[in-house]
């Protein structure tokens, strides 16, 4: 498929999350970072300039500079009033909602914002729906102080662990934290390994969403579609 009809459905899938769970009236949102989560924001700095009063919580600087730039003033984390909705993307998607993120590296934000929210509204092209996650990378975000211990740790458990670099040096989220990828494969059981991940002293978060979306809406090329979810009980043979 082409890039411009990849964009076309994160554009139409971002937008139909504001179009369907933002309302007038509304007072803050949590706005997710990535190529698909922009479409929402975009879509929000609409509603803005058309007179909606809402404040946002961005989940990355960079959201923040789109907030910005759209004239939609942001706040900190419960900083204003109680989040209605959040919005952002996925690497990966199983049919339970469980997710894997950070991709982009703002996963801790991305989660705060998650757990904070009233709904979280997850939007994707079909290219992330899998049937158990693993397959992307496990981005897990460490306080660099600690990064060569957990990654010994981490070896322990999983086959490849990459401190991720980004123009020679170790990249830096925007808490000054260190990300490891950790190609694990198939994660039967994303809450479990979660769990055992967090354990680690110097382990900060990880890009496994369990029991957080609420809704996941697919751009295709046939339209947009809300998933169904299934329970995580169907989800385990393959
Ligand atoms: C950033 C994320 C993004 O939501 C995820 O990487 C998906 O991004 P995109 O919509 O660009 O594919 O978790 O940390």
């Amino acid at each position: 498929m082409s890039g411009s009809a990849v964009d076309e459905e994160k554009r139409a899938a971002g937008y139909a999350a504001v179009d369907r769970f933002v309302h007038r009236g509304m007072r803050c949102i949590g706005l997710g970072t990535g190529s698909t989560a922009f479409w929402a924001i975009d879509r929000l700095g609409a509603r803005v300039a058309e007179g909606w009063e809402l404040v946002a919580v961005a989940t990355s600087v960079e959201t923040e500079r789109l907030c910005e730039e759209r004239g939609i003033r942001t706040v900190g984390l419960l900083e204003g009033p109680p989040i209605e909705v959040a919005i952002d993307g996925a690497d990966e998607v199983a049919p339970d909602f469980a997710l894997t993120k950070g991709g982009g590296g703002a996963l801790f934000r991305e989660k705060a914002v998650a757990l904070a929210a009233k709904k979280f509204v997850v939007v994707v092209g079909e290219n992330k729906l899998v049937r158990r996650l693993g397959k992307f990378p496990l981005p897990v975000e460490v306080v660099p102080f600690s990064a060569r211990y957990v990654e010994r740790e981490l070896r322990l458990m999983c086959p490849s662990v990459e401190l991720r670099m980004r123009a020679g040096a170790p990249f830096v989220t925007d808490n000054g934290n260190y990300i490891l990828d950790c190609a694990f494969g198939e994660i039967p059981a994303p809450g479990e390994l979660d769990h055992g991940l967090r354990a680690i002293h110097g382990v900060v978060a990880t890009g496994l969403f369990v029991n957080l979306a609420a809704h996941v809406l697919v751009g295709s090329p046939s339209g947009v579609s809300e998933l169904e979810r299934a329970s995580s009980k169907t989800n385990l043979p393959l």
